[in-house]
């Protein structure tokens, strides 16, 4: 039995940080070798997918992101990741497809990727094409090397250049969250790049994180000496100005602070969501906003179709 065309689906998926991102020396592909641990927090991007006879794409930025930058046209993930899936069906790639924004744009915090995990979910249901989950992280891995853990969410270790996850414990304990975002995003790419400039020694494999996975579950005093970014000194180099939002992190009390991925986005881990609106509280005007949010929370997932 086939099932009508929905008039739309609607797809939300999470923002990443990462507890630990250890980093190696570039692979003969130029990608980084990775050793993560991913946790998704609850800051969300929509994708809403319709019936059309073309493709046509839109942006819905929240009042605190910056989407200039974003590119509208062959090159955006969400075009990507439809002509992928229409590829594998053997299908025209037409829909109409908006795109509610509220995880910053060119942040460390892979907004992309939660669009083109949300947007391969979308159109799948909307196109009536029942693709196997092995088929769907296939796509998302070539996709980019963060979009596996946007279709997945929770805690999820990390491995290869990202793309490969496997869920870790401690999916069920809540964290609270600052999120403090900049004024102006910092390019993936060019901070790698800084990476390889200051860590010229990088071992082929990162260490693994053996101790964060084991505590995972563990009391949040537990794991707040153990989040850990390779990418933060070169981040910090490119962005002076971030060892201020620490600083001023560390002043209102968080538990710890890091660059959340290649940054600019700086996170705050808290003890609770009180402590996390004191924490925001003395936190603002440090950056661009202040948000709060919890973790881990689900990976794309449907909410209206
Ligand atoms: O995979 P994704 O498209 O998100 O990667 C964006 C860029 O980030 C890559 O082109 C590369 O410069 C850098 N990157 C890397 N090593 C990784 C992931 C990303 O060098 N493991």
């Amino acid at each position: 039995m086939t099932s009508a065309t929905p008039a739309s689906v609607t797809v939300r998926a999470p923002a990443k940080i990462n507890l630990h991102l250890g980093v190696g020396a570039p692979r003969a592909d130029g990608f980084h070798p990775l050793l993560t641990v991913y946790h998704a927090i609850g800051i969300y991007d929509d994708v809403t997918v319709r019936p059309a006879d073309s493709w046509s794409l839109a942006l819905e930025p929240a009042p605190y992101v910056d989407a200039a930058d974003v590119p509208l046209g062959d090159d955006n993930i969400v075009f990507r990741a439809a002509t992928l899936l229409a590829g594998l069906h053997g299908r025209p790639a037409h829909a109409e497809v908006v795109i509610r924004k509220d995880i910053p744009v060119a942040g460390g915090m892979a907004g992309g990727s939660a669009d083109a995990a949300a947007a391969l979910v979308a159109l799948d249901r909307l196109w009536g094409v029942e693709t196997s989950d092995e088929d769907l992280f296939r796509l998302a891995a070539e996709l980019g090397s963060d979009v596996p853990f946007a279709l997945m969410g929770g805690n999820a270790l990390g491995t290869g250049r990202g793309e490969v996850v496997e869920s870790v414990r401690g999916g069920d304990v809540t964290r609270w969250w600052v999120v403090v975002t900049a004024h102006e995003g910092l390019s993936t790419p060019s901070v790698y790049r800084h990476f390889d400039a200051l860590r010229p020694d990088a071992s082929a494999q990162p260490a693994p994180p053996h101790r964060l996975v084991a505590f995972l579950a563990d009391p949040v005093e537990a794991i707040a000496g153990l989040l850990h970014n390779d990418l933060q000194d070169a981040a910090l180099d490119l962005r002076p100005e971030l060892r201020d939002v620490l600083a001023a992190g560390e002043r209102a009390g968080a538990l710890a602070g890091i660059v959340s991925g290649s940054g600019p986005t700086c996170v705050f881990l808290c003890g609770s969501g009180d402590h996390a609106r004191e924490v925001a509280a003395g936190l603002d005007g440090a950056g661009e906003v202040v948000l709060t949010a919890n973790g881990p929370v689900a990976g794309a997932h449907l909410v209206d179709y």
